[in-house]
């Protein structure tokens, strides 16, 4: 690939940074994002909208396995969109042991959102996973690869066997990767072991090894990552704790019973550019670096540039609903719109930002337990039972989460983030006419915000922020 851009436009899930907004960034000669998150859901819902448009379509001829698109058309695909009482169809929830249907979805849905992101350009476009959600990685990063993306970003958590897996798929062998299991006990490490060959037959195309960037919120971290990850790193972006999405925790309160619950940032959490800058590969700055004058003050620290998400959030190609999103801005004019880190809402059990624009918009509360159905499933964790069985279960499901052994205080204040996210890209979930209502993340600064409207209006574009982050 080419030499990287100042810009790159952070992957934003579930849908937040669509192909639509990465393709619009892609084609500015900037970095466009795709969130990879959740992929299958994605796709299988648009599908059951009917495909407004026929984009999925047109990506899907392009699949090299029609077989396997023809499955998945015939499964989801309603002509003219399902009604709007009807509930989505379900997806094979994620697993260590997937189903052959829910690899087929996996490929196929990376495809089409890489795909569609890189038609009628030469840009670059990359493709971003959380390292928290493992099992459905390894077949996401092939489908991807299949569209030829050009970069991997992938935080949350320490992505140290991604790069190594990158090297094996691009060469169409087998990858593996160790799983996390809660409760292992005196079990073995478990992996999960994929075979691009056994889901991929007859001529097979030849495949580039996309450029990896792990997002990192530590020096400690980017130097581990540089010495011990399985094959190579290609650079960093370096995310500070007032970014949007999750953040790190408070190094402070990390792993230390006695400051439970006193969380706070201080100097502590904020990285060593200068340690980073040693480590010799490109990096960018990321969390409340989209202004001009930001841009530069990462240069002139040694990155390439900024990763930017909220304010690509908030343009007119963002996934997220325009009611949202014209809510969020006006609130923000209006100085009431409250974004705070919320210590527990998140399942994965890091700090997580959440925006409350509108009251109307977004439940002060969390859903009451009844509503909680854990039914898309990307944050349940495997944990081995009693029996020496893998059974799967989340804290977002509250009090089902407790009757699989899990403990009370974990669940206090989460939120179901699946349901949430997925709702707040007009994807949704109905259930006997409950509308899954949405939850919406935003980083802790919008100050561009006045630079990049005009003449009272809620509407602008990507190009508009580019155009006023590189003034
Ligand atoms: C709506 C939204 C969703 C996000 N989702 C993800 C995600 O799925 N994965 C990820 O690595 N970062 C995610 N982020 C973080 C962004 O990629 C980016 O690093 C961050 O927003 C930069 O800080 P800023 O919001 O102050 O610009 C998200 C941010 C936002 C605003």
């Amino acid at each position: 690939m080419g030499t990287f851009a100042d810009i790159i436009q952070g992957g934003m899930g579930v849908a937040v940074s669509n192909w639509k907004l990465a393709k619009e960034v892609a084609s500015k000669g900037k970095i466009g994002v795709v969130s990879g998150t959740a992929l299958d859901s994605v796709l299988a819902r648009r599908l059951q909208l009917g495909d407004p448009g026929g984009h999925i379509r047109r990506a899907m001829a392009d699949f090299p396995w029609p077989d396997m698109v023809k499955r998945i058309w015939d499964r989801y695909f309603v002509a003219d969109g399902k009604s709007p009482e009807e509930p989505f169809k379900p997806v094979p929830l994620p697993s260590l042991t997937p189903r052959k249907s829910a690899i087929e979805l996996l490929l196929v849905a990376n495809f089409v959102e890489v795909f569609l992101a890189k038609e009628g350009h030469e840009g670059t476009v990359g493709i971003n996973y959380l390292e928290k959600i493992q099992m459905p990685t390894l077949p996401s990063l092939l489908g991807a690869m299949l569209a030829g993306v050009n970069v991997v970003l992938m935080g949350a958590g320490i992505p140290q066997a991604i790069p190594g897996a990158l090297d094996q798929l691009a060469a169409w062998d087998p990858a593996e990767i160790k799983m996390q299991v809660e409760e292992q006990g005196t079990h073995g490490p478990t992996t999960q072991r994929f075979d691009p060959r056994e889901y991929c037959q007859g001529d097979l195309p030849l495949l580039s090894r996309p450029a990896f960037l792990a997002i990192v919120s530590s020096d400690i971290v980017a130097k581990t990552l540089s010495r011990k990850a399985t094959g190579a790193v290609d650079g960093f972006v370096v995310e500070y704790h007032t970014a949007g999405g999750h953040n790190a925790p408070p190094r402070r309160s990390r792993g230390d019973s006695a400051n439970a619950g006193n969380h706070t940032y201080g100097e502590i959490d904020l990285p060593d550019i200068a340690r980073i800058r040693d480590l010799g590969k490109p990096f960018w700055l990321a969390g409340g670096f989209a202004s001009p004058e930001a841009l530069k003050e990462a240069q002139s620290l040694g990155a390439m540039g900024v990763q930017v998400g909220t304010a690509f959030a908030l343009c007119e190609e963002s996934g997220i609903l325009p009611e949202i999103r014209y809510e969020t801005i006006r609130h923000y004019l209006a100085g009431d719109l409250e974004i705070r880190t919320d210590f527990a809402a998140s399942p994965t059990g890091y700090p997580f930002k959440v925006a409350t624009p509108a009251p109307h918009l977004v439940p002060v509360a969390p859903l009451p337990e009844p509503c909680r159905v854990c039914d898309l499933g990307y944050l349940r964790r495997p944990y081995r039972t009693d029996a020496g069985a893998i059974a799967y279960r989340c804290p977002g499901e509250l009090g089902g989460f407790v009757k699989k052994g899990g403990t009370v205080a974990e669940t206090v204040g989460k939120q179901c983030l699946c349901n949430g996210l997925m709702a707040s890209v007009g994807l949704a979930q109905i259930r006997d006419g409950i509308l899954e209502a949405p939850l919406l993340t935003m980083g802790e600064d919008l100050s561009f915000l006045p630079h990049v409207l005009k003449d009272g209006s809620p509407v602008y574009h990507a190009g508009d922020l580019i155009d006023y982050l590189e003034s």
